[in-house]
């Protein structure tokens, strides 16, 4: 077995021939640089244990305990990203990019599907290069001048959007940071421009109103996941992904009521952000 890439419409990359728990260090390397390269790598038929997770994602990078999503029960490094047969509402079902709001953004994350529905539960990528890549000039220096306040207290605090929702245990929360951060980034894995503002933390541009900041954003928001620079990936349980969320953003599809989706996911670490 032999490792092979092959690049997925819009945003990411397959990975066939690895088994990543028998993973050699070249694969790894090959697996982290197409994650740096194209914003997120898939893997299907990875039968994992937990603890495989774990040491693959630290093969990755450190791993970091996301402060709001529910831990598994007997390892905390895990997440649960988990929507029941009652439950309506999913977690993370808008475009985001995950810890946009901390000094230190994380990486990225390992996302392992554990129980997937019949038919539905697609998570979409986009692909911030190609979105940066696509404006005229004029826009890419103006934005380069900028940075962009990004804030979790909205989704996750006292009043937070899952406050209202079956997913109110997300909300609620008094450790809610937010931090401010070059519009554009470039990337310290591949030394590509990004974009780095997303509809769900990015509250306004650095000295600007909310109000001033919304026309400009909601062009970027609309330009960002135009079908070119985006891609669907559909999960069976033992399916992979691996993004970086300083090239990516990504939306978990909500068309699968009445059925479970279990995931499991694991948060690598990051750091400051560098125009
Ligand atoms: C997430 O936003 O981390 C969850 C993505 C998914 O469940 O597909």
């Amino acid at each position: 077995m032999s490792a092979s890439i092959r690049e997925t419409d819009g945003c990411g990359a397959e990975i066939t021939g690895v088994s990543v728990p028998r993973a050699s260090a070249a694969e790894i390397d090959l697996i982290r640089q197409a994650v740096f390269d194209r914003g997120v790598a898939f893997l299907h038929g990875q039968d994992l244990t937990p603890e495989e997770q774990i040491a693959f994602a630290e093969k990755i990078g450190p791993i970091v305990v996301n402060r709001y999503f529910p831990p598994s029960e007997k390892y905390p490094q895990i997440a649960k990203v988990e929507k029941t047969e009652e439950q309506t509402t999913n977690i993370g079902g808008g475009w985001h990019t995950d810890h946009s709001y901390d000094q230190a953004p994380a990486m990225g994350s390992v996302l392992l599907a554990v129980e997937t529905p019949p038919s539905g539960g697609d998570t979409q990528f986009a692909n911030m290069y190609a979105a940066y890549e696509a404006l005229s000039d004029g826009l890419k220096e103006t934005l380069g001048s900028l940075r962009a306040l990004h804030a979790s207290e909205h989704i996750y605090g006292v009043d937070g959007v899952y406050g209202k929702t079956d997913q109110a245990h997300l909300a609620g929360k008094t450790d809610t940071p937010s931090a401010v951060h070059p519009v554009v980034i470039t990337h310290p894995g591949s030394g590509k421009k990004a974009l780095y503002v997303n509809p769900a933390f990015t509250v306004r541009f650095d000295g600007w109103s909310v109000e001033e900041s919304r026309p400009l954003l909601g062009f970027l928001y609309q330009h960002a996941i135009k079908p070119q620079f985006t891609t669907r990936f559909s999960w069976k349980p033992g399916s992979i992904a691996i993004w970086d969320n300083r090239a990516t953003w990504h939306l978990a599809m909500n068309d699968y009521q009445g059925h479970r989706r279990l995931m499991h996911r694991i948060t690598i670490a990051g750091g400051p952000l560098a125009a």
